[in-house]
């Protein structure tokens, strides 16, 4: 059964409130859900394994811990995923990042795929999905699909605002992803948008509308 992490960190609670806000303009928006992109990877890489290395200090021998096991990747769910790259990087730069280009038809609320590009061995890697919304669930639950037909196994999923509907069809259609939510949220509208949200994320940071 996937773990289901709502975050309750204040500086995420207090950015997620700036980011809602009609008047936040592009740079602050963009600049913001990285900031949270980050904080949320703090949490979402907690379990991570770590060895035991023995290394040298300048003054004696000693033990210290190295994250051990599978390298790391980022996966954003274009294009709003690009956003929550940077802040992924920040604190896990050695990860190789892998481009899903989904889209969400306005009408049918379905996902339409248009471009997939992975690093050669992601199969072996641990995988982090980035998409700052889980609205109704088709295009994370489209993405993650994707990475599994290519042999991936270790998926982690990570969002700033969720849908309770997102979450449950995320939890039906692959119960062995842990997911990471900045903010549950109340419900979608019928136009698939969630309340309250922040709009339309990809428009908010690439400043197309
Ligand atoms: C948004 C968002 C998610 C998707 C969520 O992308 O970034 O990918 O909608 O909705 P869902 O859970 O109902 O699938 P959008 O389709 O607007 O594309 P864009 O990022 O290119 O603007
Ligand atoms: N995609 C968005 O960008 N915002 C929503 O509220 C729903 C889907």
């Amino acid at each position: 059964m996937s773990k289901v992490v709502i975050m309750d960190h204040p500086l995420i609670q207090h950015k997620i409130g700036m980011i809602r806000r009609t008047d936040t303009g592009t740079k602050d928006f963009r600049q913001t859900i990285s900031e949270i992109a980050m904080l949320i990877c703090y949490e979402a890489t907690r379990d991570l394994q770590l060895k035991d290395v023995e290394i040298e200090t300048p003054i004696c021998k000693t033990t210290v811990k190295q994250l051990k096991g599978r390298k790391l990747c980022v996966v954003p769910i274009l294009r709003a995923g690009l956003g929550m790259v940077d802040g992924m990087l920040a604190l896990i730069p050695a990860a190789k990042v892998g481009h899903i280009g989904l889209y969400r038809d306005p009408e049918t609320l379905k996902p339409v795929e248009y471009y997939c590009k992975m690093p050669a061995d992601v199969a072996d890697r641990e995988i982090f999905v980035v998409d700052p919304m889980l609205a109704t669930g088709g295009s994370s639950v489209a993405a993650i699909q994707m990475l599994k037909d290519r042999g991936c196994k270790n998926i982690h999923f990570m969002c700033i605002i969720a849908a309770p509907e997102g979450l449950e069809a995320m939890k039906n259609a692959h119960p062995d992803v842990d997911i990471y939510v900045g903010s549950l949220d109340e419900r979608l509208n019928e136009h698939g948008y969630i309340v309250p949200g922040l709009g339309d994320a990809g428009d908010r940071i690439f400043g197309t509308k």
